[in-house]
């Protein structure tokens, strides 16, 4: 289950988690919010998400919603996160130079805490739509060096699993990391920063 909110300004999944998986690209949806608690008019203001990753496995993608903007957390295998070095020279920030897209603590190859698994804000730089997930090897119309990522339909930019832009799209810079930290191995917290980290 899911729904279909239109903001006004961009269209994205929330309400229920969306668990896309693998080539076969078969979506299952796993309830995420499933009353509207109190917790939840705190959490539309703004304040971090608890998002519990344990049946998350490598190739999957959730999402959930933050300050009303889609956060991805997907799920990284082995080949995934060895493929992000082999791109760096088809991107225009490989090493995320431009530090207004993530935290401190992100930057680094994988732009994530964990190299397992990357969070990041699901809204395009370019003008902000939300692109799509697309974690084929080379289809067709993304071409033969295409080792997964995000397409954003709008007018063609495309971002690999780590969020980092492509050289010669419309989009400026790599997508933006949100603060977070881990509570253990299972659960993260979207919105926040553990305490003291930059
Ligand atoms: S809004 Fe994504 S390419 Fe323009």
């Amino acid at each position: 289950m899911s729904s279909d909110i239109d903001t006004g300004k961009r269209r994205f999944l929330t309400a229920a988690a969306s668990v896309v998986g693998g080539a076969g690209a078969a979506v299952v949806a796993i309830p995420f919010v499933a009353s509207m608690a109190p917790s939840a008019k705190a959490e539309a203001a703004g304040a971090p998400v608890r998002v519990d990753i344990s049946r998350l496995e490598p190739g999957q993608l959730l999402t959930v919603e933050w300050r009303g903007q889609p956060v991805w957390l997907f799920r990284r295998s082995p080949e995934i996160i060895a493929d992000l070095a082999t791109l760096n020279d088809q991107l225009r920030d490989p090493h995320s130079q431009q530090t207004s897209q993530q935290p401190q603590y992100a930057q680094n190859p994988g732009r994530s805490i964990r190299d397992d698994l990357m969070v990041m804000v699901g809204i395009c730089t370019h003008l902000g739509c939300s692109p799509t997930f697309r974690p084929e090897l080379a289809p067709a119309d993304l071409g033969a060096n295409w080792k997964g990522g995000f397409f954003c339909p709008c007018h063609g930019s495309r971002f690999d699993l780590a969020g980092r832009v492509y050289q010669g799209v419309p989009a400026p810079t790599n997508l933006v990391v949100p603060p977070y930290h881990f509570l253990g191995d299972d659960v993260v917290i979207v919105g926040e920063s553990a305490e003291g980290a930059a």
